[in-house]
């Protein structure tokens, strides 16, 4: 983040603080509770948002050298991400070209080539399908040229691995982030991060359900009474901003009070406020003080009330990445105290509760950024609000 926005926006909290106030929305906004429970709803994103947008698959620091790989599965479609000999990464559907079995079984590794456990048809780091075994006799007008991997869309940009899941689709993550939140995010050194764990979650609970747990800072100091609500200023001190579909939420760390009378320009926003980027669709990312956290969510492949979370911590750089162990474990600790333990317990009895509940939720004047994402949604799945 660079000086000149942190200093325009510290005067903005500085203005909040003084006046015990925060960014609004402009009006209270309903929620169908069918966005959470109607599959036909679910269907809709998946065709307009998220198999169309780039989606975070994985990390660059998690394949730096020639060959290295991982594997994961988004939505049903299983994925392959290959570091090339040139160092730029691709991505691959990770199907076997013969009879369709995953090609590459373990979730991460370096191969030189890929070679698929059934019949040892081999593949190279490219895609390209190399050797038929026995091909003269069982396969004598296959043309190997047209049997390479199905590759999908992939950029790594910012130090993260984008796919878009539909083959043969453009990708332009700067063109999607837009040139004002794509300067901020370069500005933030984000290239430099480094990943220094991945766990990934089968919640019982709608997959937007993880990121609305993100979009307000309204329920820290209640729902996370006992684990981090009182690291945030009171009243609640709250920023929003848009770049289109993106956001960026503020929130305001106690540690703020201490700087509050300085100038603008004289405070480090860095240590003092939580920035939450949502890089919509299906991405939040949270700066948090020393560390960065970055939260994908997506539908369960086959069933609409459940979804797959991935939550990645980052260093900033490898040398911080090196900083105590002990660390790295306390933050993770504190993350799943707060997430597992009390958000996401909130957002699966919200979900077994929706048969039951009125036909429409409630988002708060003081939830801009949570009313910005479902307004999004909304645009794209073809209601308004
Ligand atoms: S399915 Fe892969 S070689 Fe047969
Ligand atoms: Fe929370």
């Amino acid at each position: 983040m660079d000086r000149a926005l942190q200093t325009a926006v510290a005067s903005r909290l500085s203005r909040h603080y003084q006046a015990g106030t925060q960014d609004l929305a402009p009006a209270e906004m309903t929620q169908p509770t069918a966005h959470y429970r109607d599959p036909v709803y679910t269907e809709r994103e998946r065709d307009r948002l998220l198999r169309v947008m780039p989606l975070v698959v994985a990390h660059g620091s998690e394949l730096p050298d020639p060959g290295d790989f991982i594997t994961d599965t988004i939505m049903g479609t299983p994925v392959v991400v290959v570091r090339q000999s040139d160092h730029s990464v691709k991505a691959f559907v990770n199907l076997c070209r013969h009879r369709g079995t995953q090609l590459e079984w373990d979730p991460k590794g370096n191969r030189r080539l890929f070679r698929c456990a059934y019949h040892a048809w081999t593949y190279e780091r490219d895609g390209a399908l190399r050797t038929i075994p026995l091909q003269q006799q069982g396969f004598p007008c296959t043309e190997r040229g047209e049997l390479g991997l199905i590759e999908l869309p992939t950029e790594e940009r910012h130090g993260i691995v984008w796919v878009v899941l539909t083959p043969g689709a453009s990708i332009d993550v700067a063109g999607h982030l837009g040139a004002e939140l794509d300067a901020e995010l370069a500005s933030w050194g984000l290239h430099n991060a480094v990943q220094e764990r991945i766990e990934r979650f089968d919640n019982d609970f709608n997959w937007k359900f993880t990121i609305d747990g993100f979009l307000e800072g309204y329920h820290l100091r209640y729902l996370h009474a006992k684990t981090i609500g009182a690291y945030f200023v009171t009243p609640d001190l709250a920023l929003f901003d848009q770049w289109g579909v993106h956001t960026r939420m503020t929130l305001t760390r106690k540690s703020f009070e201490v700087v509050a009378d300085r100038e603008p320009d004289q405070i480090d926003l860095r240590t003092v406020s939580i920035p939450v980027y949502v890089l919509f669709p299906a991405t939040v990312l949270v700066w948090q003080n020393d560390h960065w956290e970055l939260w994908t969510s997506f539908p369960h492949p086959t069933d609409h009330t459940r979804s797959i979370a991935r939550a990645r911590l980052m260093a900033p750089s490898r040398d911080c990445l090196e900083a105590e162990r002990a660390l790295w474990d306390k933050n993770w600790r504190i993350l799943m105290d707060t997430v597992e333990q009390e958000d996401w317990r909130a957002a699966s009895y919200i979900q077994r509760g929706l048969a039951a509940a009125p036909a429409e939720l409630l988002f708060g004047r003081n939830e801009p950024c949570l009313q910005h994402f479902h307004r999004t949604i909304a645009q794209f799945c073809g209601e308004q609000h």
